[in-house]
């Protein structure tokens, strides 16, 4: 097993104006290749800023992030965009492209990564078929239901097959019949292909199906259980 990011006693603070908010302070683990692990804790407690932190949308305040062996602090910006090209990330509200239907928010990830169209097209509707969307294909988000909207999100997040994918609450919204037929996807990744697998949530289900939960409360991990 080898080690593919490491948290040393990282913070983040957001200013707002004169006041400092301390949203994480003071987390340390690390996680290894292939883990599935579901983040839980309450609702402020630094669930959403930690998966920001660890998927390279933004940039600890002070301690020590390596991911992938790299310290994220040595990372210029264009850098940072680089590594995130290896991490899956489904959204806590979504973040679809309103202008783009389904298949266009899919193929996104792979036309910046400039894979050729002819490829692009095929992967896309391999991956929106996987997530039972074959009917919606041409369906913008406005035109999708919650739970159809959410399926979009997690094609997007494993069509360009990353090394990790990240997700903050992605059955928050769905019943519970779809839910799990969205984690048994994501769970075959894990299980067939090793993607390590990190989930905000709160359902129950998933934090039975991990196989390690983090317990934040805080901005600190209150407990750390190997399931
Ligand atoms: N961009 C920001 N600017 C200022 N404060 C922020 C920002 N983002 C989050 N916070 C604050 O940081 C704390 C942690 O927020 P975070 O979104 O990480 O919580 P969470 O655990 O994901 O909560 P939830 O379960 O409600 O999604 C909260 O007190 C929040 O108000
Ligand atoms: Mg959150």
């Amino acid at each position: 097993m080898t080690t593919v990011l490491e948290v040393k006693d990282i913070t983040k603070t957001y200013m707002m104006g004169e006041i400092s908010v301390n949203a994480l302070r003071g987390l340390s683990f690390e996680v290894e290749s292939g883990e599935y692990i579901a983040i839980v804790g309450p609702s402020g407690s630094g669930k959403s800023t930690m998966l920001n932190m660890i998927g390279a949308l933004d940039r600890p305040t002070s301690g020590k992030l390596m991911i992938e062996g790299v310290d994220v602090s040595t990372l210029s910006d264009n850098q940072l965009a680089d590594t995130r090209k290896n991490v899956g990330f489904v959204f806590q509200f979504f973040n679809l492209i309103s202008r783009l239907d389904a298949r266009g928010n899919v193929e996104l990830p792979l036309a910046i990564a400039g894979v050729p169209r002819d490829e692009r097209k095929k992967r896309t509707e391999e991956v929106l078929i996987s997530v039972g969307l074959e009917d919606r294909m041409h369906h913008k988000p406005s035109e999708l239901s919650g739970g159809e909207r959410q399926r979009v999100a997690v094609a997007r997040a494993i069509v360009t097959n990353p090394a990790f994918i990240l997700m903050d609450e992605p059955t928050g919204n769905l019943d519970s019949k779809t839910a799990g037929e969205i984690m048994g996807l994501v769970k075959q990744l894990n299980e067939k292909h090793g993607v390590t697998l990190i989930v905000v949530t709160h359902d129950q289900n998933i934090g039975r199906q991990a196989g390690r939960t983090l317990h934040m409360l805080d901005g600190v991990i209150a407990s750390d259980v190997v399931n």
